[in-house]
């Protein structure tokens, strides 16, 4: 494999993952309809990587367009970023994101069968809801999704599996990311929430930068160490690097190979222990108050990644600290004020 397609290139992982595909040797052609990003993403590519890629401007799920693409570039593999993903959202316009998520990924897929292309699958550790046990690996059961953004992760699975196994053609992956945060350390790259972000990290750099309101804590009285959830944040640069090495992997596969990887920090920390990393981290106070449950909430989750780290051979470079840092670093630069 040579010529990759990243739908959602232009998006936080899409991006990160564009540059680490170039540092691999790879050529990243960019399928992006910028309906949640902005084109500033592909000056922080190239500023980065000193390449260029080819970016198109295109929903994902124009079949036609999308199959006339991968012709000229040539493509040979598929990295999917491409879908909605905010949860609150989806449960007020759900056929949004099923529409999105779900009917465009049966049209891309139909289109690498015929041609026979590989794909690594962005999935997410929502398919496993509250785990019964920790940490979550693969084998846990997958339970009625919270959400209908969370029920297109399970959809697409499920697809990407049945498609997959039925095929004399195609080959896949689905890795289940944890809580991807962090930026690139330059700065140049890094999550860009439009409108408000609801997600912990954007939030708090927001409010360390007082661009945002106050962080509220949501609930500190669940059965954890210290009373707050508990979530397996992953530096968005080690999770960019699994897509390399999950191409690389299914590059050795036969037809018809499908599997799923968790991929994750491996550890477990509290809201607070965030907001703690932040403060020692930046050297500034986290503006917060301790605050009600948030509905649907999951207590506590992080993943078992041994099977990423064996079957891969991809493992964690990065910590918190360096999460907290780069996330901080990425707020400062796009906080004109600062
Ligand atoms: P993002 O919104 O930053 O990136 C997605 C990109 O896809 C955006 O640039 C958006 O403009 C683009 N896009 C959306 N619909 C499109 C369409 N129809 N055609 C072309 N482009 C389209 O999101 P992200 O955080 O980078 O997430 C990437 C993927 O990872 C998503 O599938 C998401 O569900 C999944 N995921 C994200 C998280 C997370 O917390 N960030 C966790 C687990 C899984
Ligand atoms: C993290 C922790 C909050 C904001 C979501 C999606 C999930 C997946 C990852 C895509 C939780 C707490 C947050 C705030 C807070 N995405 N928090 N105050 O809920 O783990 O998962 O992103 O697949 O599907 O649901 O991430 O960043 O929203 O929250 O106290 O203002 O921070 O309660 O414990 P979450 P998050």
């Amino acid at each position: 494999m040579k010529n990759i397609l990243v739908t959602g290139g232009a998006g936080f992982i899409g991006s990160h993952t564009a540059v680490e595909l170039i540092a691999a040797g790879y050529n990243a052609v960019i399928v992006d309809n910028l309906s949640n990003s902005k084109e500033s993403a592909l000056t922080g590519i190239k500023e980065i990587s000193g390449a260029t890629p080819s970016f198109y401007n295109l929903d994902y799920s124009n079949d036609e367009k999308l199959k006339e693409i991968i012709l000229k570039e040539s493509v040979d593999g598929v990295i999917h970023f491409a879908a909605f993903k905010a949860v609150g959202e989806s449960t007020e316009t759900p056929l949004k994101y099923y529409a999105n998520n779900v009917a465009g990924f049966v049209g891309l897929l139909s289109t690498l069968e015929k041609l026979g292309i590989p794909i690594v699958f962005s999935s997410s550790c929502t398919v496993y809801g509250e785990p019964d046990s920790l940490p979550v690996n693969e084998q846990a059961p997958i339970k009625p999704a919270e959400s209908p953004y969370g029920t297109t992760k399970q959809m697409d699975e499920t697809i990407l599996r049945d498609a997959t196994k039925a095929s004399k053609k195609l080959k896949s992956i689905a890795l289940r990311y944890f809580n991807p945060v962090g930026a690139h350390p330059s700065g140049l790259i890094g999550e860009l929430p439009l409108g408000r972000p609801s997600n912990l990290f954007p939030v708090v750099t927001q409010a360390i930068a007082g661009v945002g309101k106050e962080l509220t804590v949501f609930g500190t009285d669940y059965d954890t160490p210290d009373g707050s959830c508990v979530r397996d944040y992953i530096h968005v640069v080690d999770l960019a690097k699994a897509h390399i090495k999950a191409l690389e992997y299914l590059n050795g596969q036969q037809q018809g190979f499908y599997d799923v990887f968790n991929i994750g920090s491996g550890k477990g920390n509290t809201v607070l222990e965030v907001i703690k990393a932040f403060e020692e981290t930046t050297g500034k106070k986290v503006p917060h108050i301790l605050g009600a449950r948030r509905d649907g909430d999951i207590v506590a989750t992080y993943a078992n990644c041994s099977k990423a780290n064996e079957l891969l051979g991809w493992k964690t470079e990065k910590t918190l600290t360096d999460s907290c840092r780069d996330a901080w670093n990425w707020q400062t630069k796009i906080t004109p004020a600062l």
